[in-house]
């Protein structure tokens, strides 16, 4: 029987330019953002700089992670205790705690067979709301016209979370430039590697204002480059809080080398998807999700479905794969692990949901993380194992 032995977490080494940028910025003692010269602003304000024009936003401010971004994002985009934030119910465990974390109280919207927020659930729910974080959730991207439609409709401030969507678009514009706010993630898994780290862009010059004085800007705000004049952050100085989540230099530097190869990847990850999806595509008990044809999304991990087969029966398909060294998370599990607490296991927010659309595709659905350390005929070989371990269990 054939066996798969790389290792699916298994990143791959940073560009020379970032471990030579890294080893200087170490050199120089200067690792926190603020510790600048006037003639050097320091890696995590070029960073800043540098992602906010490949992004095509006005402002970015550059986080401890994505999960804070996301937290700051929602605070500077005026989310109040005990409001309610519309949200994916298929999302990761750190949206709803960002939610959390502001006092606010998410609003679990069902899943669509793309894997994305179910738009007739939205649509019945957005009355209840103020505000929508929506998820890119393993970078499957909502009809953004109908969003942007809903969202003036029921005059929703929409917050994008992109922590899986960096790098794609829907048609011409960019994933992370239809919402007032967007937030990406740079944490080791994710299209940018600093380990954690998260990257927040935004038009409006007032939340930028209050997002980078929540981040903990010491009142030294002025020397942000991606940043409106500082007098309009002289304006929230002293009535905004500062609860310190700053990225430091040392991401920052290893970031800005990155990302010039950021397209790059996105296209390597697309062709390794291609091999993967062209197997599977052909096995008959597996159901890949629909894609819309505006979405140009990166595939840096796949997600498909086995609607004819029990809990027991996913459990025992994703434990054969595994013992044929394939790694596949089953978000049908009871119990949450890894990467996959699923809306069920959030205790901590006191609510009971039905979302019965979530849970019956939760229930058949497995995901995959597609490495850069895989080459085309890895892909080929996974995707074959896969096939005939779905195919004896079909
Ligand atoms: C969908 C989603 N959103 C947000 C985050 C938060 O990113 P970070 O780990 O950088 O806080 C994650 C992290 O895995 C995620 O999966």
């Amino acid at each position: 029987m054939r066996q798969f032995e790389k290792s699916f977490l298994q990143q791959e080494a940073l560009p020379e330019a970032a471990i030579e940028s890294a080893v200087e910025i170490m050199r120089s003692g200067r690792l926190h953002r603020y510790d600048a010269t006037p003639d050097n602003p320091g890696p995590t304000a070029l960073l800043e700089s540098e992602f906010a024009a490949y992004q095509g936003s006005s402002y970015c401010l550059a986080c401890a992670s994505c999960g804070y971004a996301l937290y700051v994002a929602m605070l500077a985009a005026g989310v109040k205790p005990g409001d309610v934030v519309l949200c994916n119910a298929f999302t990761l465990a750190p949206v709803p705690g960002a939610i959390n974390n502001c006092g606010a109280i998410p609003l679990l919207v069902e899943t669509s067979s793309g894997l994305t927020i179910d738009l007739y659930d939205l649509e019945a729910k957005a009355d209840q709301a103020d505000f929508l974080l929506l998820s890119h959730m393993r970078g499957h991207l909502a009809d953004m016209d109908q969003i942007a439609t809903i969202c003036q409709r029921y005059k929703i401030t929409l917050i994008e979370d992109c922590a899986h969507s960096l790098g794609a678009w829907w048609g011409d514009q960019r994933s992370g430039n239809f919402g007032e706010v967007s937030c990406f993630s740079t944490q080791s898994y994710k299209h940018l590697n600093s380990g954690e780290g998260g990257l927040l862009v935004t038009d409006n010059p007032e939340l930028i204002a209050k997002a980078i004085i929540l981040s903990g800007s010491y009142m030294l705000y002025d020397r942000h480059l991606a940043a409106p004049d500082p007098s309009e952050m002289t304006r929230f100085a002293k009535t905004t809080p500062n609860y310190s989540g700053r990225m430091d230099n040392l991401r920052a530097t290893v970031l800005r080398a990155q990302l010039p190869e950021l397209d790059t990847n996105c296209a390597r990850w697309n062709q390794r998807y291609a091999v993967i999806t062209e197997v599977l595509a052909k096995v008959p008990v597996i159901e890949l999700p629909d894609r819309n044809q505006q979405e140009r999304f990166v595939g840096s991990s796949i997600q498909f479905l086995l609607p004819g087969l029990t809990q027991l029966q996913m459990t025992a398909f994703v434990s054969d794969c595994a013992s044929r060294g394939i790694q596949l998370k089953y978000f049908g599990s009871e119990e949450p692990h890894g990467y996959t607490s699923r809306y069920d296991s959030w205790e901590y927010l006191g609510q009971s949901y039905i979302l019965p659309a979530t849970q019956q595709r939760l229930n058949c659905l497995v995901d995959m993380r597609i490495s850069l350390t895989f080459n085309l005929d890895d892909c080929r070989l996974i995707a074959e194992i896969i096939s005939e371990v779905a195919t004896a269990h079909g």
